[in-house]
């Protein structure tokens, strides 16, 4: 039997991201209630030069005990040239997003963290979707915590932030 697919060289920057991460994020926007949820999140490959991303979401209520499912997304990471990041995603709102930006790993000080940033370059959505015009994501990973913030514009509010969350390797 083969041991486990080595990772395609082109994507090596995003190894950090392997494997299965759990935790908890609250989100917020002028239009709706704060809210607090549990998250999981999936990174595979294949051997070919992209991640296989899944998320899915819960509610958490005050006594931190998870109910109903919130949001979920799944899609694809790639770096096609060294220092760059393309992300596409859909998700089951109607709403699909291709982000691109930035993959960078930052080894100042005592621990190395990959930095991934990146911005909306298309936003689609089908005919019964929210109205989203813009959204941007940030990932930190330092060893085995996954941080990330996600901004948007939406439903006729300014560019601002909607989520924040940290999570843990499984
Ligand atoms: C961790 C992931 C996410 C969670 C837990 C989350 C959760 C929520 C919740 C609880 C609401 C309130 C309405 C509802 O219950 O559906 C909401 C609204 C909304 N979210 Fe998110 N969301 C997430 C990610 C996203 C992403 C990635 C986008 C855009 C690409 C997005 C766009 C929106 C929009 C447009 C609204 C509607 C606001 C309104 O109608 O006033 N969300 N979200």
């Amino acid at each position: 039997m083969a041991g486990p697919l080595p990772l395609h060289e082109g994507i090596s920057i995003l190894e950090p991201l392997l494997g299965t991460w759990t935790g908890e994020g609250s989100g917020e926007y002028p239009t709706i209630p704060t809210f607090r949820f549990s998250e999981t999140v999936t990174f595979g490959h294949v051997g070919k030069p992209f991640l296989a991303y899944h998320q899915a979401t819960r509610e958490l209520d005050e006594t931190g005990e998870p109910g109903r499912p919130l949001h979920a997304e799944s899609g694809y990471w790639r770096t096609p040239e060294l220092g760059l990041a393309e992300i596409v995603l859909a998700h089951p709102t109607g709403i699909t997003e291709v982000l691109e930006g930035f993959a960078a790993p930052n080894s100042a000080g005592e621990t190395d963290t990959l930095i991934i940033d990146v911005r909306s370059s298309v936003i689609g959505r089908t005919t019964s979707a929210k109205e989203v015009q813009r959204t941007e994501r940030t990932f930190e990973v330092t060893g085995d915590t996954l941080r990330y913030t996600m901004r948007m514009a939406a439903v006729g509010q300014p560019f601002q932030h909607h989520l924040a969350a940290t999570l843990h390797r499984a």
